[in-house]
């Protein structure tokens, strides 16, 4: 199978061209060329002429799309629309990645697939409307939400916490504690993708790692693994004000995974063990 990866350079992506290496398949990113830029893509997809695209480019800098919008719905809503046309025009399954944050995170209880959106951020919101245009233009298409990620070489809140366990410093480390999500290394979300590769599932499904968690409890549990001696002491949202809201509740159902009787992914305890017995530095 000929699969075609976007954002390829990126921390999911670069799992994911590690777990593909089998495969016949061509990695591109930013360098390459820009998916905002609709000739670009239909030429690299034209050329290519891959029989899936797993579409992970983006602009994954929350806060920063609160003022660049343009560079966040260019990537995310419009790349996205240009991928998908492309896909359609030349006969490609897309496999497009989507998030947690097209959410409202005001429920309480994890979101599944079949749940109304809302995003509450710019982020959030120009990654729904690279959903809208994916299933309105490519319907051979696959969306796959997922949360929380960390991968190996970052950046990520868990190397963040790894490196703050490490530091000299005494002083207890202060971490959110009002926030719920499914922690996820990309490794897992990469061996997912290969096995979804293989059926013809369709539609929107959510994967992330079992269980949930707040920043806190990650944080604990990171510390605990790694020995550190740093106190972590809980606090919340609003001592940390930033420029883009975070949902309280990112929790995502994988809801379509166990209704189609597909390995469960694991829970997010024994992934970020498995993790950091691989990547200990993250
Ligand atoms: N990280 C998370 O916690 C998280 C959570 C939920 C969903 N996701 C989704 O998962 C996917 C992968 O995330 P990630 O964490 O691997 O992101 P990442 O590390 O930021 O990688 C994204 C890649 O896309 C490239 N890119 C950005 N704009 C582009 C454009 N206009 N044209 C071509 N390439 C472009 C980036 O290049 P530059 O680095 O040069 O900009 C980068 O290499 C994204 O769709 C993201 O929305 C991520």
């Amino acid at each position: 199978m000929k699969v075609l990866v976007t954002g390829a350079k990126g921390m999911l992506g670069r799992s994911l061209i590690a777990r593909l290496r089998e495969q016949d398949c061509l990695g591109v990113d930013l360098d390459d060329f820009d998916i905002a830029d609709v000739c670009a893509t239909d030429k690299a997809i034209g050329e290519f002429r891959p029989d899936a695209v797993i579409h992970c480019a983006a602009m994954t800098a929350v806060d920063d799309c609160e003022t660049k919008l343009d560079l966040a719905f260019g990537a995310n809503a419009v790349g996205s629309a240009n991928v998908a046309s492309a896909c359609h025009r030349y006969g490609a399954r897309l496999i497009a990645i989507s998030t947690d944050y097209v959410f409202p995170g005001d429920l309480n209880c994890p979101y599944h697939e079949f749940d109304a959106t809302g995003p509450g951020n710019v982020y959030g919101a120009s990654k729904l409307a690279g959903e809208m245009a994916v299933r309105a233009l490519c319907p051979n298409h696959l969306i796959v939400r997922i949360g929380w990620l960390y991968g190996p070489g970052g950046p990520s809140f868990v190397h963040n916490m790894l490196r703050l366990g490490a530091a000299a410093d005494t002083d207890p480390v202060k971490v959110v504690n009002d926030q719920l999500g499914n922690p996820t290394p990309t490794p897992a979300v990469a061996d997912h993708l290969e096995m979804l590769l293989t059926i013809p599932l369709a539609g929107t499904i959510h994967l992330t790692c079992e269980g949930e968690a707040s920043w806190y409890d990650l944080t604990q549990e990171i510390f605990r693994i790694k020995a550190f001696k740093r106190l972590v002491v809980p606090c919340t949202t609003a001592d940390f004000p930033r420029p883009a809201a975070r949902p309280a509740n990112s929790r995502l159902d994988n809801m379509v995974l166990r209704l189609q009787g597909l390995r469960p992914m694991p829970h997010w305890r024994d992934a970020l063990e498995a993790f950091l017995g691989e990547y200990p530095d993250g």
